[in-house]
């Protein structure tokens, strides 16, 4: 599997990468789950590849997007079900990157306010991802959940692509060396997800 080599020093690497948590996402792990993992494992970005942040985090976007375009065009419950279960997994990976790596270097450096609604946006995109997982997609008001939950992260995707990440990049933040740490825990976590199996 894909393993992202040391990073290099930097002064301007983020402050509290060496903090962070190295608990993984607290799943309960159903094979399913494991199934979705293997294929994120699979799709990750190759060894070597120093993607800065912004690009990785802009990738897991459009990724995620297009989940939510694939659950719109489907008309199966199962298959809607599978869908959805991949996009809790990958914005529960998603998430836990930003907050641990990029929010609070950027809380420091670029924004405290923008960074603060950032986590309180992801609190209440986790809520309904939760609530999701707990359902099985014949039930009412799943569809307009998982809907609810489209336009959620498209409000929060906005922000972060449009106030956020023009910050980041006039800033004096490594972005490649963050990139470097992203990349290294995502594939960490999901790891920690298909090794259960
Ligand atoms: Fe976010
Ligand atoms: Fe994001």
């Amino acid at each position: 599997m894909t393993k992202q080599a040391a990073p290099t020093k930097s002064e301007a690497a983020p402050s509290k990468s060496s903090s962070r948590s190295l608990r993984g996402l607290e799943l309960e792990l159903t094979p399913g789950l494991a199934r979705i993992a293997k294929e994120m494992a699979e799709a990750l970005p190759e060894e070597g590849s120093s993607l800065d942040a912004i690009t990785l985090l802009k990738q897991d976007h459009r990724k995620v997007e297009d989940l939510f375009e694939e659950y719109e065009g489907s008309e199966n419950a199962t298959e809607k079900g599978k869908i959805a279960s991949k996009i809790c997994l990958e914005l529960r990976v998603h998430a836990k990157i930003e907050e641990e790596l990029l929010y609070p270097p950027a809380h420091d450096e670029i924004d405290e306010d923008l960074v603060d609604e950032a986590i309180i946006e992801h609190a209440g995109a986790k809520d309904l991802i939760a609530q999701i997982e707990g359902m099985k997609p014949s039930e009412r008001f799943y569809d307009a959940k998982v809907k609810v939950l489209s336009e959620y992260i498209k409000h929060h995707v906005k922000e972060e692509e449009k106030e956020m990440f023009p910050k980041l990049r006039s800033s004096d933040l490594d972005l490649k060396e963050l990139g470097s740490q992203l990349l290294a825990r995502k594939t960490e976590l999901i790891q920690q997800l298909t090794s259960k199996t």
